[in-house]
């Protein structure tokens, strides 16, 4: 028997019963896939659930304003996903009527796809042949042969695709991709693999070697880049006992696009509230004269991205209503039921349920 009649027997009896995988809907396997290439099924879940109750269609998407997007995907991280996923529904709607892609080299074309989402859409919802190549199907077919091949460098690349270009079935190319990932995520683990259940155990040349750790073979990972980032709640309190606070919108090339949060100095290294204050980037930023009095000691949280490690403190500080808010930048004042609509970091929300 093929590897792939084997493994498609596998997933008819073991394959995850997930909810996309009723449908062949191409918006749905489109949304499913842009959510879950990053992002595991457990974490993703509900944020799948709610992005389709919210959006049903690719008109509905494209109708909504990116905030409430953004929003949506709040907390799930790689905003640009959500960004790419808005803006590719808006030129679909606009220079399509709407319809999506139905091919491969289609949907290459849209923002935010790549060759591993193209090939999973044109598979799952239009059954053409062309493996979609995740982390899950390097590492088996890593262990399976026994590839010392990087998984990361272009030419790697090309000698693991080449592999699953071989191996998928032409009946069911849509199942087979997805019986991979499966497999992957449940028996060919990234740690502690379940090599005694695994159909594949006999021909497997990793675990012949005894060394499947080994497997897939990495290429030094890049260094974490430290970054210290000082965040000041300035606020009052309104008349009705509201605290009212400065916000505004993340934009440039850096993470967190789009998204909003509290006034920021990023400092070289960890920095006291004394040495930022006397800084001239707080004195051209912030009001000269407010008279600010510290509220407690600042809050701590390291928040951990994939290639970063951002080293966050968040100053409280009480200011009077009048002399407070002269910012020169785009802030605005809202007060915690304003901000709590808005899409913000995970970081950023935590700050936010403790303290607003
Ligand atoms: N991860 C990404 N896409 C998936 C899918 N279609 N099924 C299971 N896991 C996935």
């Amino acid at each position: 028997m093929s590897f792939s009649t084997r493994l498609l027997e596998w997933y008819s009896g073991h394959g995850r019963s997930l909810p996309w995988r009723e449908t062949r809907d191409p918006y749905v396997v489109w949304v499913t896939e842009i959510i879950f290439q990053q992002t595991r099924i457990d974490q993703g879940m509900e944020y799948f659930h709610r992005f389709l109750e919210a959006f049903p269609d690719v008109v509905r998407l494209a109708s909504a304003p990116e905030d409430q997007v953004l929003r949506l995907w709040q907390g799930l991280g790689y905003y640009s996903r959500a960004r790419n996923l808005h803006r590719a529904a808006r030129e679909i709607v606009d220079h399509r009527g709407g319809k999506l892609p139905d091919s491969f080299s289609e949907w290459m074309k849209v923002p935010g796809v790549g060759p591993y989402t193209a090939a999973a859409i044109a598979s799952i919802a239009f059954n053409e042949v062309v493996p979609a190549v995740d982390g899950n199907v390097y590492r088996v077919l890593a262990r399976m042969f026994a590839l010392e091949e990087s998984t990361e460098t272009g030419k790697g690349k090309k000698v693991f695709h080449e592999i699953a270009s071989q191996l998928i079935s032409h009946d069911d190319p849509g199942s087979f991709n997805q019986a991979m990932m499966d497999f992957g995520a449940t028996i060919c683990k990234p740690a502690a693999p379940l090599c005694r259940e695994c159909i594949f155990n006999y021909e497997c040349l990793a675990l012949a070697r005894d060394d499947v750790a080994h497997f897939p073979v990495k290429k030094t990972p890049k260094p974490v880049r430290n970054r210290y980032f000082n965040y000041f709640f300035f606020f009052f309190e309104d008349g009705e006992g509201q605290r009212k606070f400065p916000v505004r919108q993340r934009d440039g090339k850096d993470i967190w696009k789009n998204l909003y949060e509290l006034p920021l100095i990023e400092t070289p290294r960890e920095t006291s509230l004394e040495e930022i204050v006397n800084h001239p980037e707080w004195k051209a930023r912030f009001p000269a004269k407010a008279d600010w009095v510290l509220n407690g000691p600042p809050y701590s949280h390291s928040h951990r991205l994939t290639h970063q490690l951002i080293h966050a403190k968040f100053f409280s500080l009480r200011v009077s209503r009048e002399k407070a808010f002269t910012f020169t930048e785009d802030f605005f004042l809202v007060d915690g039921k304003a901000f709590e609509l808005m899409p913000k970091s995970r970081l950023t929300l935590l700050f936010l349920q403790r303290n607003i």
